[in-house]
């Protein structure tokens, strides 16, 4: 088979840097073979080309359910200790489509849009609670608004015992996941060994024993208290038949509600650390925002802000410099494909390499500032701009994750005057399977009334 050009070090020295250092590692790979190379991150799983040319992009992403591509879930395999075997992203074919149908109305049109008044209330819940002129984690807080968001909103889940213990037993959890000892086992599967409570796969392995019994526990209570009036995901996930009649199983529900849980919340929470962060790092880019949202009144309707301009083009240039995907999902080839100047053979895979297309210099003059005023000159198209992924499995939670952005944003800074703690440099590091600021604090000053936004924007 005729692969393109990649690093020739031993198959466990490029998983190492995959894992340890991915953003030099591919910028090394582009600088050395180009906008496809191809790197070996495991023999189970065998050589991966990396593409980051829109036109090999387009072929993949409109293909990848043909009979050129597929896209597999089994390829998928990576999330299977969290997420479960019956986890949308580890299905396949018509299973997998259907999964879709039944979850994607749930961050969509009508019922995305009746979440927005919750999603600024939770972000003022969340940001009041910080203690005025005392340094707070910035991730902790945007973890805590887009947990209580996805736990409130999509499942419909009231505050109480079980929902605080979900967003305390979760949160912990990916905290640890996210430390590259419990990243290096999601890759490497003979570390995934149990040594007690305090190893670190025995803890991963507790923590999540305990989210499974609450989260079986609500289904179980779902049952016995049924509620027609009900409108949540959960709800509609328990009356969803198949059409041999039959209903998801409890273990289904419990992968898709997990998937929907750790899909819908780190990533979310990632995105908008950066946000604060630019926004905060940039005073430019603070006052321009602050006098776009001095056009609307104070209880503009979600909708109006969302469709604000230059606070939309914040939020696209913050996912485009710092992608929280770094890569699509692995793509297979099916039949012979050529592509970009190779000839891939059927088995070949292929991913689309979202970091390293968002930093092309031809597409993205000056890839590493950051220049919101980018997406206000120039459209870019599905292959060239893609924090979401494209095709088959394009991201489910795309336009709520967007929808929650704008909101969160635009709540914090026309209410809450914050500053940086500190001049600390912040870096992008890996955060488990995907890719956030290393951490960081800001302080809370006076919480302050709506109408001091127009002040602050002029002075
Ligand atoms: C800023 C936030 C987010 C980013 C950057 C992001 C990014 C991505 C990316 C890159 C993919 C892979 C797409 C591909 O392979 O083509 C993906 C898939 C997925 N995302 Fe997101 N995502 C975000 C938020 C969310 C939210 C809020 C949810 C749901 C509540 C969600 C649920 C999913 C699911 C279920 C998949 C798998 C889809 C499938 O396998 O068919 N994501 N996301």
């Amino acid at each position: 088979m005729s692969l393109p050009e990649g690093p020739k070090s031993p198959d466990i020295l490029q998983t190492l840097q995959w894992i340890a250092m991915p953003f030099s590692f591919m910028r090394r790979c582009r600088h050395r073979y180009g906008d496809r190379f191809t790197i070996t991150l495991s023999k189970r799983i065998g050589p991966i080309v990396f593409f980051s040319n829109p036109e090999a992009l387009q072929v993949i992403l409109t293909g990848d359910d043909s009979e050129l591509l597929d896209a597999p879930g089994e390829l998928n395999a990576v999330v299977e200790p969290l997420l479960g075997k019956q986890s949308v992203i580890g299905l396949s074919g018509d299973r997998h489509r259907r999964m879709r149908q039944l979850l994607l109305p749930s961050f969509h049109g009508e019922r995305m849009r009746s979440y927005g008044q919750l999603i600024r209330d939770i972000t003022e819940e969340v940001i009041g609670e910080q203690a005025t002129g005392l340094p707070f984690s910035v991730r902790k807080a945007m973890q805590k608004i887009s947990l209580r968001v996805i736990l409130r909103a999509v499942f419909g889940l009231n505050q109480g015992t079980r929902y605080q213990r979900l967003e305390t037993v979760l949160g912990a959890l990916l905290d640890r996941m996210s430390k590259p000892v419990s990243v290096s086992a999601m890759f490497i599967p003979m570390l995934r060994r149990d040594f007690g409570p305090w190893s670190p796969w025995g803890s991963f392995v507790r923590d999540r024993q305990q989210i499974d019994q609450l989260i079986y526990d609500e289904i179980k209570e779902r049952r016995t208290h049924p509620d027609a009036f009900r409108t949540d995901i959960l709800t509609l996930l328990m009356s969803a038949r198949d059409e041999a009649g039959a209903a998801l199983t409890d273990l289904e529900l419990r992968d898709e509600l997990m998937t929907l849980l750790v899909a819908g919340h780190e990533t979310t929470a990632t995105a908008l650390t950066w946000a604060l962060y630019l926004t905060h790092k940039l005073p430019k880019v603070r006052k321009q925002l602050l006098n776009e949202l001095q056009t609307l009144d104070a209880n503009a309707d979600p909708g109006s802000v969302s469709r604000l301009p230059y606070l939309s083009a914040v939020c696209n240039e913050t996912l485009r410099i710092y992608p929280v995907g770094i890569l699509t999902f692995p793509r297979v080839v099916r039949s012979r494909l050529e592509l970009a100047g190779s000839t891939l053979e059927p088995g070949t895979l292929v991913v689309g390499c979202i970091y390293l297309t968002h930093h092309r210099q031809d597409l993205y003059p000056d890839p590493d500032e950051f220049r919101p005023e980018r997406f206000l000159e120039r459209r870019y198209s599905p292959f060239e701009y893609l924090p979401f992924g494209g095709g088959v499995r394009r991201c489910i939670g795309m336009a709520f994750a967007q929808f929650e952005m704008k909101l969160v944003i635009s709540a914090i800074l026309s209410r809450f005057d914050l500053e940086l703690a500190d001049n600390r440099a912040v870096r992008l590091v890996r955060r488990g399977l995907t890719a956030g600021p290393s951490p960081f604090r800001m302080v809370a000053r006076e919480a302050r009334h709506p109408s001091v936004v127009g002040e602050l924007a002029t002075s």
